[in-house]
């Protein structure tokens, strides 16, 4: 049996987690108390979209040093914590183990890659969705494909991907995993940090007309910056895209807005941060993820917003009116 060290205990975490435990000797590695507490007194739980629910027990450990060396590590820490994840996969890491990650945001392969070497580390991108209802308890929110990186010379890449087709997951392989990224991105950057700073579901974004412009423009700068490297995205208009995502998460709350709520920190750094960083970098003007970075770093320190006005296209939106008390 493959050998499934999944490093973070998140939603995403447990979900792949719980889905892959029937197929693999699955193992999971993470700092979050109430969450190991609880998989260790009952098990992981999964709540399917249509409310059927499973249960798994599972090893789930804040010390990796606990654990035999794994197949695959599969990294779905917060972006602000693949850092630390490089030094939890110290001692699971041996000379064939291939290492995926499906994060959010920009810089997780390039922090793995650069600690265990490029050749093992798989690039992967996933629009799947997950909520913790509860510590142990895990809801399914929305289903998607796995897309990951063609790295066919490692021993373990074959059976891990059939291994997540064997446990239901759509994996596509793909070569252009640039334009996957910044797709991932784009949407990112135009869902994520409005939806946390207003602290509204995704579908108001889609609902609410200023909103659905911010949310765009959003989508389209980011774009811009990925054709100015010449990265092309695996769809035609990112606006679109980011519109359609928000509507078909109508339901969801964004991680962002999950990690805001839990008054925890968010990844804005790794999506907005980032396509601000690459503007630069290649001259392209990034006023509204600047804009949506300032108001989720305000949030972040515990500050109130007291300026809700954003510039889209030439004109100021003010979006105060639009917050969820
Ligand atoms: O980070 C998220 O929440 C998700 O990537 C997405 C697609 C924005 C849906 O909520």
């Amino acid at each position: 049996m493959l050998r499934i060290g999944i490093i973070g205990t998140g939603a995403l975490a447990s979900l792949m987690a719980l889905r892959l435990a029937e197929q693999a000797d699955v193992a999971m590695v993470g700092s979050w108390p109430e969450q190991l507490d609880a998989i260790e007194a009952a098990g992981l739980t999964l709540v399917e979209a249509d409310g059927r629910s499973h249960t798994h027990s599972l090893t789930a450990t804040d010390e990796p040093l606990l654990l035999p060396p794994v197949d695959v590590a599969l990294v779905l820490v917060k972006s602000y914590q693949t850092a630390t994840a490089v030094r939890r996969l110290r001692t699971l890491v041996n000379t064939d183990t291939l290492i995926v990650t499906l994060q959010n945001g920009l810089g997780n392969w390039e922090i793995l890659a650069q600690a265990y070497g490029a050749w093992r580390v798989v690039q992967g991108v996933t629009s799947l969705g997950a909520t913790m209802v509860r510590p142990g308890v895990v809801r399914a929110a929305g289903d998607g494909p796995i897309n990951l990186a063609w790295a066919a010379s490692n021993l373990f890449y074959d059976p891990f991907v059939a291994c997540l087709r064997t446990a239901g997951f759509t994996v596509e392989l793909v070569r252009n995993v640039q334009g996957l990224v910044w797709g991932k991105l784009a949407v990112n950057a135009a869902i994520n940090p409005l939806t946390a700073v207003l602290q509204v579901r995704n579908g108001v974004l889609a609902e609410e007309e200023p909103l659905k412009q911010v949310m765009m423009a959003a989508a389209r700068e980011t774009a811009v910056v990925a054709a100015a490297q010449g990265i092309q995205l695996p769809y035609p208009d990112a606006a679109q895209r980011a519109l359609a995502v928000a509507q078909a998460t109508a339901q969801n709350h964004s991680s962002m807005l999950q990690d805001i709520r839990r008054g925890g920190q968010t990844e804005i750094e790794a999506i907005c941060g980032a396509v601000i960083k690459a503007g630069q970098r290649f001259g392209v003007p990034t006023a509204v993820n600047a804009q949506l970075y300032h108001w989720v770093k305000t949030v972040e320190a515990g500050q109130p917003i007291t300026d809700w006005r954003i510039g889209v296209g030439g004109t100021a939106v003010d979006l105060e009116s639009y917050r969820k008390e």
